[in-house]
């Protein structure tokens, strides 16, 4: 595991080249990108980097983490939309390169057969995630096992809450789908984005508890290729010896 930490106003950079690189040393990446708050400024720095010409996503694939049930089709914060709006409208990426939970309320099980066909035998060579306030890894709530499916998640008040954040609503969806974690600890590299003083408290437990699917992110660590990205407000509670600060 390597731990990444960088003064905030340069973090998403960081991530942005570190993905370019990889993107430029493999075309054909195949990726799941995460959507909410996070990794948003990363794709504005790697759509800044697309319009210089410094990367190209025309022969990758990326696969959309997870995806709220009960929101209408295009509605501003499902999580396709976000991904759409933050990233996807805005490279070259192919329209069938791009992986989603299709029509999901009408047949959540169609769309997960659908997203599990799409990955293949191949599956990731980029998980790239962020960190919910409970520990969760997609929509991968507390008490998911390392070897959970992709699949229909029932949604804790505390991911409920973050969706009404982006939108979802006073109330927002009760359910969701998720990429499991087992196809996310099955990827060659693992990236696992925190930004934010509201992440310091979890982030902490995360990296230094005992690993328990009660904090799914922490069975991450078990993961030969995870680095995680975070920025100095989310480390603030990590001892200090197992932070390298860049800047
Ligand atoms: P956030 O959400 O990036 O909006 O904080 C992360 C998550 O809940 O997975």
């Amino acid at each position: 595991m390597e731990i990444i930490v960088l003064e905030p106003d340069a973090w998403a950079e960081r991530v942005a080249a570190a993905w370019a690189e990889r993107l430029t040393s493999r075309p054909g990446l195949s990726m799941c990108c995460p959507t909410g708050e996070t990794p948003r400024p990363v794709y504005d720095a790697v759509v800044e980097l697309f319009g210089a010409g410094q990367v190209s996503f025309a022969r990758a694939d990326v696969f959309l983490l997870d995806e709220y049930l009960g929101l209408p089709p295009g509605h501003p914060a499902s999580c396709e939309s976000m991904l759409r709006d933050a990233l996807v409208d805005h490279v070259d990426l192919d329209p069938s390169a791009f992986h989603l939970f299709e029509d999901p309320n009408r047949d959540p099980g169609a769309a997960i057969h659908r997203m599990e066909s799409d990955l293949g035998e191949a599956g990731l060579d980029l998980a790239m995630v962020g960190l919910g306030l409970n520990g969760h890894v997609g929509m991968n709530e507390p008490g998911t096992g390392a070897s959970s499916l992709t699949r229909v998640v029932e949604l804790t008040e505390s991911t409920r809450r973050t969706a009404t954040g982006y939108g979802a609503g006073a109330s927002p969806p009760t359910h969701g789908l998720t990429i499991g974690m087992k196809r996310l600890m099955d990827a060659s590299e693992v990236w696992l984005l925190v930004t934010g003083g509201h992440k310091a408290q979890i982030l902490r437990r995360v990296l230094t508890d005992e690993p328990t699917p009660e904090v799914t992110a922490s069975l991450l660590r078990s993961h030969p290729g995870l680095t995680v990205f975070a920025d100095s407000d989310a480390a603030t509670e990590l001892p200090g010896s197992t932070v390298d600060l860049r800047t």
